[in-house]
């Protein structure tokens, strides 16, 4: 986005409270170490955009320590296995996102030389770089005056504006106001201050206007309440689709799991036998659709809420005497020991699963 105004009056309170209250992050330079020199690690940045778009600041930290010290530099993560990325991410989410992000440690490492580009439009050429990704990158690592919009810098900008129009119509006015107001000095600074006033200040609930830096400017402020904006446009209701997941367990402690295929939902990633549902189409819930025949106990239900769909797996459980050979043809699956499922890429629906059945399967809640 192309920046016109040198004019940004807002800029300079809002990078003063920065300076006094930023958050110390683990991929953050802190305005302190920027003086002294110290520049972010584009890669740092890259990694922690990627999987801040899952979820919150306090869920991504310990994802964000264990890809760094097993992959250090970006080069690392495009020499890694596949499916140690996916166990790696397992429990974020969204994993098309982690097939991206590999995707793109490639491209870095074989066409860029090991270096990421340095403009948005470059980063844009990147696999499973977008317009968000790219800005935030381009202005934290490299100082550039991109306009960088989250959900928390949307907050802040509906209510600075008093903004009515309904997210996400309301997208491309605000993300103009964050050009506008995008100094040329310090944007990666203002860009993270941005962020930081949305998660710690201008909350979604019981903002705390009194210590803003933008409290005298605010127009939701001084028109109402700042908790009525952002508009929001009224949510669809989610379809439900059910399903059914099979737990066998050996005498030895050996569960029998497979692999997803590549493509769709949650695909390369490792589950146990399910029936076969997907976002819009129901798979079958009794026991007559286990992958063999086994004395199957019902062990409940698990609900997981996806993006545009909840499922409901009925869970059924067996234990069993023998291994039963997975030759089939259709799956490759493989039986486990349930003590070495913390390593294996199992999503959080799958985790839920098997927790239902084998309630000591996870020793952490993590994922
Ligand atoms: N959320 C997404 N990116 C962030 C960042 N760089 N700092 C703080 N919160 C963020």
């Amino acid at each position: 986005m192309t920046i016109t105004t040198l004019d940004t009056p807002l800029a300079k309170p809002l990078l003063d409270w920065y300076d006094r209250h930023h958050r110390d992050l683990p991929w953050r330079v802190s305005p302190g170490m920027a003086a002294r020199g110290v520049k972010a690690d584009p890669y740092r940045v890259w990694l922690s955009e990627v999987m801040l778009q899952q979820t919150t600041v306090q869920a991504v930290k310990p994802y964000f320590e264990r890809f760094l010290q097993r992959w250090p530099e970006v080069t690392d993560l495009a020499a890694a296995e596949n499916d140690a990325v996916m166990a790696a991410w397992a429990g974020l989410g969204y994993y098309a996102r982690a097939r991206n992000l590999k995707k793109c440690a490639e491209a870095v490492a074989k066409e860029h030389g090991g270096i990421f580009p340095d403009t948005e439009e470059g980063l844009k050429s990147l696999p499973g770089i977008g317009d968000y990704t790219a800005a935030a990158v381009a202005a934290i690592a490299f100082n550039r005056q991109a306009a960088v919009m989250d959900g928390n810098v949307e907050r802040v900008i509906s209510r600075l504006y008093a903004i009515d129009t309904p997210l996400p119509a309301a997208k491309p006015a605000m993300k103009e106001k964050v050009a506008l107001l995008t100094p040329a000095d310090r944007p990666g600074d203002f860009a993270q201050a941005m962020m930081d006033l949305g998660a710690t200040i201008c909350t979604p609930k019981r903002p705390a206007c009194s210590l803003c830096p933008f409290r005298g400017a605010c127009a939701a402020l001084k028109l109402s309440d700042p908790e009525l904006f952002p508009v929001k446009a009224a949510k669809k209701e989610k379809p439900v689709r059910y399903g059914a997941a099979f737990i066998a367990v050996t005498g030895d402690g050996e569960i029998l799991l497979r692999r997803r295929i590549d493509s769709g939902l949650l695909g390369g990633m490792t589950e146990v036998p399910t029936t076969a549902w997907t976002a819009r189409i129901d798979g079958e819930t009794s026991a007559a659709a286990a992958p063999f025949e086994a004395a199957w106990q019902a062990a409940g239900t698990v609900i997981h809420v996806f993006t545009h769909f909840e499922l409901r797996l009925s869970i059924w459980r067996a234990a069993i005497a023998a291994k039963v050979a997975m030759d089939d043809g259709t799956n490759d699956g493989w039986w486990e020991p349930v003590t070495n499922l913390e390593a294996q890429a199992l999503p959080t629906i799958m985790k839920k699963a098997i927790a239902a059945a084998i309630p000591l399967a996870f020793k952490t809640s993590k994922g």
